[in-house]
């Protein structure tokens, strides 16, 4: 092989070597990566990244052309596989987008399931997609026009007044069982949860639970650990940054607010001191065009367990991942932020994020007692 070849093998790979987060990440054929609000599926040594594609799309700036895969064994280098939901266009306006796209491999039928949120000018609803490949193609479940069917408004699996706003699935690592979690909006109904049927496409109605009261968090992101469910949620300022807010449980539908931690706001974690002001109350009003000064400049997407972590190691047990939207951008319609996150050994109820603005799996060590490594004190404060 010629030198320049080699030379150039040895710039790509470094390129793809490490988490920049902010900056826009290429594929493994050089275009910028196209899945936004993206759900990940580790299946058989492959990881999988769903999310909207929607790079070049302007205006308006929030339409999509459906979902994208990337697959990736590394989960530094992207080969990018297509869309595998396409967006459709329906008569009414919920078909116009979808986003934050999760899918999981259903343990009762074995079936990969989608689920993903039609973002709509008026309301919001969660459409369900089923593929027997994890490369897809996912179809929607129900009609193509009206993918709706199984969680759509005043439909029998839920009550009347529910709205299905940012959502994300998880399965119970000890059972295998599947949950839908998500922001409803209207009359106040909290944040809820409910656990999915045997095939993973609907959901059991009498399993319906709010989590919590605030009506006013989205983006979650739901990890286990320390036999314990970690919720994780922003604030709602639309595109820009804003506060992060964790909950744990130690069920799967436990009460995200009743750990019996002595903190009367009911938030059991904080990314910043305790209590998180109330959006748009002081210290937490929108701050657009000044990112890093809420959660990194990001909003939450999903939380990947460490593949290179052991218990007992000062890795990063987890990787946060999250969007750093800029929808007005022609080329990127934002770009990722991927961090790494730990959890107190010592107390699990204590977790933090790092920033870093170049780091690999293996060399972000924890900020936690003996562990603490001597650069990685950043934290937003
Ligand atoms: C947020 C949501 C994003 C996107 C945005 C549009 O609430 O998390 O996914 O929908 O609003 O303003």
């Amino acid at each position: 092989m010629p030198k320049i070849s080699l030379l150039w093998l040895a710039a790509e790979a470094s390129c793809f070597a490490a988490f920049r987060s902010g900056e826009i990440w290429l594929d493994t054929d050089g275009n910028p990566i196209d899945a936004h609000g993206g759900g990940f599926l580790l299946d058989g040594g492959v990881y999988y990244w769903y999310g909207s594609a929607r790079n070049g799309m302007s205006p308006p700036c929030c339409l999509d052309r459906g979902v994208n895969l990337y697959t990736s064994t590394d989960l530094y280098s992207w080969t990018h596989r297509g869309l595998v939901l396409h967006a459709f266009n329906s008569s009414t306006d919920n078909g116009l987008s979808l986003e934050r796209p999760k899918v999981i491999r259903c343990t009762g039928t074995g079936q990969y399931v989608m689920w993903v949120r039609g973002s709509a000018l008026a309301s919001q609803l969660l459409a369900v997609a089923t593929s027997d490949a994890p490369t897809g193609p996912f179809r929607f479940v129900g009609d193509q026009t009206d993918p709706f069917r199984t969680v759509a408004r005043g439909g029998p699996n839920f009550r009347a007044g529910y709205q299905y706003g940012d959502a994300t699935l998880f399965q119970d690592p000890r059972t295998g069982r599947a949950y839908v979690y998500w922001r409803t909006r209207w009359h106040q109904t909290g944040f809820r949860g409910m656990e999915l049927t045997e095939d993973c496409t609907d959901v059991r109605p009498e399993s319906d639970t709010q989590l919590f009261a605030t009506p006013n968090r989205e983006a979650p992101a739901v990890f286990f650990a320390n036999e314990r469910f970690y919720l994780w949620v922003s604030g709602c300022m639309g595109w820009a940054p804003t506060t992060t807010h964790l909950y744990t449980a130690p069920t799967a539908l436990g009460c995200f607010n009743c750990s019996g931690l002595n903190n009367s706001k009911g938030w059991l974690v904080g990314w910043q001191p305790p209590p998180i002001p109330e959006p748009n109350q002081s210290g937490n009003q929108k701050q657009r065009n000044r990112p890093g000064v809420w959660a990194f400049g990001s909003q939450s997407t999903f939380i990947l367990a460490n593949p290179l972590y052991r218990k007992g190691s000062a890795l990063a047990p987890f990787v946060y991942m999250a969007d750093r939207w800029t929808p007005k951008n022609n080329v990127s319609f934002g770009t990722y932020v991927w961090l790494p996150l730990f959890i107190d050994p010592q107390n699990a109820s204590r977790v933090r994020v790092l920033w870093r603005a170049s780091w690999r799996l293996d060399n972000a060590t924890s900020p936690f007692g003996a562990r603490r490594a001597p650069n990685s004190s950043v934290s937003v404060t």
